[in-house]
């Protein structure tokens, strides 16, 4: 493993683009691939999750192949996807896994899926549980945790279903499953997450019908058996990704960074609303509409940060974004109370406990109340001088090195190689803009 450390000293400055959106990029080649035509994406993320997704799709019978800059995507429409001759394996990547699991969950298939030790501990069941409801079936390990193997419904059922904890990836997946289903398969979201399957299938020609109540109960409808037409998508820089040397630009004295071509969908936004509450210098400009998604340019500037009081309603549009809010929570004046972070135990790894323990080593007084965390900031630079384990867990990883750039002492990881997940080239953009970001001997 790679132990790297982030140390003080250097100012963060310069103007940078971050690579393709991790979640994004996934439907692109998915739905590209259940669609009829070539399909070319612009900006895919080539990063481990994304490649497993790539890896895995031309196993079920999609042309998947990168040709100069873009990818291209040669779709067997939706029904055409074939049992594959080896095991999946979907590397890190909850995505890929969910909502793979809803596109074969309704394809006459058989196939076996694994991941690595942080996957094969998470749970399976919220997709299990309605996927069978459609007529799938499947084997699992204890707790409908991978490896398992998914036998495709021969006769899929449409399903009308309720998802029960926010999350993108439960609705997708569903909605998939929908898309070789007869009739109208609908979700039913009481809190909005983001909304890229819904965006996507829309552009890609589906009939899908988003309703939102009063209240903010959102119906999403979509009509099986879909007609999915090729096309052209060009995707934005990933907001997840721009995070960290955004924030690390608030973090650390004399900074000032500009990101490029930033995501700005509203579900995904919510890291920047709380960054704004805690007093955070942000601009966004050039804000404009791609590919259906809006994006924009972010400037980050150091400067006092305040703590706060994050709502648990502002969870599903900052969901991956705990660990680096909770960094900037460490050097604001001020306690800062994040609520409603039960999701955050069961994403990559244990988030919540890394966060409250990985503070706690740093010096910062960190503590869970129920499903809150509670960071009592230290009004400038932290003590640091930790070493954290990320525990395969890409944004932990990179949530600390930021952290040991505005420390006292530096904060060392023990294990770099697992940013590749989502942010290739995260060391060359951080180290590009100054930031004193190198390995460690033993
Ligand atoms: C994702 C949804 C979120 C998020 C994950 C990506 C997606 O997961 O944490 O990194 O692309 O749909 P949940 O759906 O489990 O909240």
């Amino acid at each position: 493993m790679t132990r790297f450390a982030g140390r003080s000293g250097n100012a963060l400055i310069g103007r940078t683009k971050v690579p393709g959106d991790k979640s994004i990029s996934h439907r692109a080649l998915m739905i590209g691939a259940v669609s009829i035509g070539r399909t070319s994406v612009s900006g895919l993320l080539e990063a481990e999750d994304v490649l497993c997704t790539a890896v895995a799709l031309r196993a079920l019978g999609a042309g998947v192949e990168k040709m100069g800059q873009d990818w291209i995507v040669d779709g067997v429409g939706v029904g055409g996807l074939t049992s594959p001759d080896d095991i999946l394996d979907l590397g890190n990547s909850g995505t890929a896994a969910r909502l793979l699991l809803g596109l074969m969950a309704t394809h006459d298939l058989t196939a076996h899926i694994t991941g690595d030790h942080s996957l094969r501990s998470r749970p399976m069941n919220r997709v299990i549980d309605p996927l069978s409801r459609m007529g799938a079936f499947f084997h699992a390990r204890d707790g409908g945790r991978m490896p398992l193997v998914v036998h495709g419904a021969t006769e899929p059922i449409p399903l009308e279903y309720e998802v029960p904890v926010p999350s993108a990836q439960v609705k997708s997946s569903v909605l998939f499953a929908g898309l070789n289903t007869p009739g109208t398969t609908t979700v039913i979201e009481g809190e909005a997450t983001r909304d890229h399957t819904e965006h996507m299938l829309k552009a890609f020609g589906a009939d899908l019908d988003v309703t939102v109540a009063d209240d903010g109960v959102r119906r999403i409808s979509l009509t099986g058996y879909a007609e999915l037409e090729a096309r052209d998508v060009v995707l934005p820089g990933d907001p997840s990704s721009a995070a960290f040397p955004g924030v690390a630009a608030l973090m650390v004295p004399g900074s000032d960074v500009t990101i490029e071509n930033i995501g700005l969908n509203p579900l995904r936004a919510g890291l920047f609303e709380t960054l704004q509450e805690m007093d955070a210098d942000i601009e966004i400009t050039n804000v404009r509409d791609q590919s259906g998604e809006p994006v924009g340019d972010i400037t980050f500037r150091h400067g006092p940060l305040t703590g706060a009081d994050i709502p648990a309603a502002r969870a599903p549009s900052m969901i991956d974004e705990y660990p680096i809010a909770a960094m900037a929570a460490a050097v604001a004046s001020g306690e800062t109370r994040f609520r409603g972070l039960a999701e955050l135990r069961v994403k990559e790894s244990d988030r919540f406990a890394a966060i409250v323990d990985g503070l706690v080593a740093c010096g910062v007084p960190a503590r869970a109340d129920g499903d809150d965390i509670v960071v009592t900031g230290q009004g400038g630079p932290p003590p640091g001088g930790a070493e954290v384990h990320v525990n395969l867990d890409h944004r932990i990883a990179m949530a600390y090195l930021v952290l040991g750039l505005a420390s006292a002492k530096p904060v060392t990881i023990d294990d770099a190689a697992a940013i590749e997940t989502s942010f290739p080239g995260f060391l060359e953009l951080m180290t590009g803009l100054g930031a004193d970001i190198a390995p460690v001997g033993d």
